[in-house]
């Protein structure tokens, strides 16, 4: 017997708001081989002057992503950026606290603005600064070597090295999860907030156009989760734009069903920072709106035990090298929807990370550059999910979980585009059974189907690798129908689908 239909409404009179094309961000840490032999490999024969790999580029631009965070991370409350710039050869080799490695730092900052702009002249740069081993004073000297034009010490030294023009980094982070014990020089929420509120109020000076970030929980689960933020934005709150948000999902005890449902708790995460956000506005009484920093999320094999290092103190080592699945990338999907029905408040979000390091993009060092399953569904969001979510109105069947109660199996977003054209994302969390679809759209000129694409596969664990990179891809759904204003389309098991409508 086929599944009762899941049913969705549209109406262009009911919007969560415009989507920030900086929701389709990732990021870059000096990381097991993110940098080295992922993005920076000179000698490889596809590596152009500057030693980037021109297929990772290639690939990155397919990707779409739309800004880059660096240079981490853990790895940023070690780190002295100074270390990154300069001539090669008078650059120190320095101990990474944070990832028990080798840092050759014969990539920087320079390099890293110059790979951002190779990636795509809409790709923004989005730093961090450290505040687990630094404060204030290394900040500002960071933003004035970046973004002053000329005449002073930094700037002229900037320029020295090559950099005429300045780096215009508008995306700042203060620190990265200072709340973590893990951190090189974790705090209290006091300390934290203090010192962020001194530094965002620091760098104003130099440039008060910067957005700067303040560092919220490192997961929602963290014993000082919702306290941290309220007690960190009481001291921030005039000074910076946003708040961060981290999450990081993985199938626990192989409960798959549990784990495709991964969205109801970033959901619910991003709800609760909302809330908090705007309980210390009203506490405040300002009338200003704190926006949300998704800038690290993905799928996250963390309780493997290959995920991390073996030998220490390596250079560029293989670590967090996850291999993904199909199904992983169905629920990587998932949290791309629930980030986009989420837009009114979320205004950056960066998969972590970009290049080997639980990544989409897969090198070999000397070799390929092949897609993970994950980079479909994050290409093809960040390629038709542009314009204006909808508000679409949800009714499902459910199944159960056992660590979220009744769950809907269809978990879907609609973004319109400028030209009136309607996107779907959706996805069908039933392992075993298709699942109909019937959209009602309201006050909507739409009348084809312009394509129905899924990601799906019989194989729950296939997966693309450097001898097989295409065994997973989306494809082609034959069969979906828009008549007299509604849509008709069947969900493939636990799929991944993308409907054009025009
Ligand atoms: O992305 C991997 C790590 O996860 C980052 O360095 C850290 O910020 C988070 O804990």
């Amino acid at each position: 017997m086929s599944r009762t239909a899941a049913r969705l409404t549209l109406d262009p009179a009911f919007t969560v708001g415009p989507v920030d094309p900086r929701l389709f961000g990732s990021f870059v840490e000096h990381l097991g081989r993110c940098v080295h032999t992922g993005i920076h490999e000179p000698g490889h024969p596809a590596a152009d002057a500057d030693g980037i790999r021109t297929d990772v580029l290639d690939l990155v631009r397919e990707l779409g992503v739309t800004v880059i965070r660096y240079p981490g991370g853990n790895f940023v409350s070690g780190y002295r950026w100074e270390d990154g710039v300069g001539p090669l050869d008078e650059r120190p080799r320095r101990l990474d606290l944070a990832w028990r490695s080798t840092e050759s730092n014969r990539f920087g900052l320079g390099e890293f603005i110059a790979f951002v702009r190779k990636a795509g002249p809409r790709v923004e740069p989005m730093m961090a600064v450290n505040l687990g081993t630094r404060g204030v004073a290394e900040a500002l000297d960071l933003v004035e070597y970046a973004n002053h034009p000329s005449g002073t010490e930094l700037s002229e030294r900037r320029i020295a090295h090559g950099d005429k023009d300045p780096f215009g980094i508008r995306l700042w982070c203060l620190g990265n999860e200072m709340d973590g014990t893990w951190q090189t020089g974790h705090k209290t929420a006091e300390e934290y907030g203090r010192l962020a509120a001194e530094t965002a109020r620091a760098l104003r000076r130099i440039d008060p156009g910067l957005e700067l970030v303040a560092c919220g929980s490192s997961h929602r689960g963290m014993e000082t989760f919702a306290a941290w933020e309220a007690t960190v934005l009481a001291e921030t709150y005039d000074a910076v734009d946003h708040i961060s948000l981290h999450a990081y999902y993985e199938e626990v005890d192989g409960d798959r069903d549990s784990f495709l449902a991964s969205a109801v708790d970033m959901e619910a995460f991003i709800e609760a920072v909302v809330a908090t956000c705007d309980h210390v506005g009203a506490r405040l009484k300002s009338t200003k709106k704190i926006n949300l920093s998704f800038d690290e999320w993905n799928v996250w094999y963390q309780r493997r035990p290959d995920s991390h290092p073996v030998e220490e103190w390596q250079e560029a080592p293989r670590i967090l090298e996850d291999v993904y699945t199909v199904t992983d990338a169905v629920v990587l999907g998932s949290l791309l929807i629930a980030l986009l029905r989420h837009a009114d408040r979320v205004s950056v979000a960066c998969l972590a990370q970009l290049v080997n390091v639980i990544a989409p993009i897969m090198t070999e060092p000397g070799g390929a550059a092949w897609r993970q399953t994950t980079f479909h569904p994050f290409a093809q969001a960040s390629r038709y999910g542009r314009g204006t979510v909808l508000d679409v109105r949800v009714d499902s069947p459910t199944y159960g979980t056992a660590r979220f109660g009744a769950v809907p199996l269809l978990h879907a977003t609609a973004v319109r585009n400028d030209a009136g054209g309607v996107t779907l994302f959706a996805v069908n969390r039933d392992r075993n059974q298709p699942l109909p679809l019937d959209v009602t759209l309201h006050g909507l000129e739409l009348n084809r189907v312009v394509e129905h694409s899924a990601l799906a596969d019989a194989d729950p664990e296939a997966r693309n690798t450097v001898d097989e990179p295409e065994r997973v891809r989306p494809h082609r759904v034959d069969g979906s129908a828009l008549t007299d204003g509604r849509l008709h389309a069947v969900l493939e098991p636990m799929s991944w689908n993308v409907i054009r409508l025009a």
